[in-house]
């Protein structure tokens, strides 16, 4: 009788293995659930020809829903602007973006924050970030989408509570 046998080095190889395993779902709870870090969703289907027909998308901006607290806004991206360009949220508010293309692919990205999704026609991506402080925070298209693609960028003023919607 000889039970199966493994190398001793293996055996040391799978153990590691095993380990790492752990550790990494581990990790993926602590950043998901401690962190807040979210993978970006593509949440709703849309369709990109009647964008203009459609009262979520006929006209973008933003929207509040709660005073001072909570907030949604909805940019549409095409070849090569976002609209609308400039948008204004209190500080301290959950907003959630809304975001669709309207041609092909593009990107939006927050700068210094980690709100970053692909923007894909047809497809509406979903985020929500809470600004602490004011101040400016630029979005970028992220995506290559030809010629215009550079100068695809639009900017979140970010105010102080008392001084939004003044
Ligand atoms: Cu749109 Cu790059």
């Amino acid at each position: 009788m000889s039970s199966l046998h493994i190398d001793r080095h293996e055996k040391r190889w799978i153990t590691i293995s095993m380990v790492l395993l752990a550790a990494f779902a581990v990790l993926i709870g602590v950043a998901g659930f401690a962190l807040g870090v979210q993978v970006p969703t593509l949440e709703q289907k849309v369709d990109p020809a009647k964008l203009d027909q459609d009262p979520k998308w006929s006209n973008p901006g933003v929207r509040e829903i709660v005073p001072g607290k909570k907030y949604e806004v909805y940019i549409i991206a095409q070849t090569w602007q976002f609209t609308p360009r400039e948008i204004v949220v209190p500080a301290g508010a959950k907003v959630t973006f809304y975001v669709t293309s309207r041609d092909i692919q593009h990107g939006f990205k927050v700068l210094n924050t980690d709100l970053n999704v692909q923007v894909i026609p047809g497809y509406v991506g979903k985020l929500s970030y809470t600004f602490d402080q004011p101040g400016e925070y630029k979005f970028i298209c992220t995506e290559y989408c030809g010629l215009g693609h550079a100068a695809m960028f639009g900017m979140i003023k970010v105010v102080p509570p008392e001084e939004f919607g003044q």
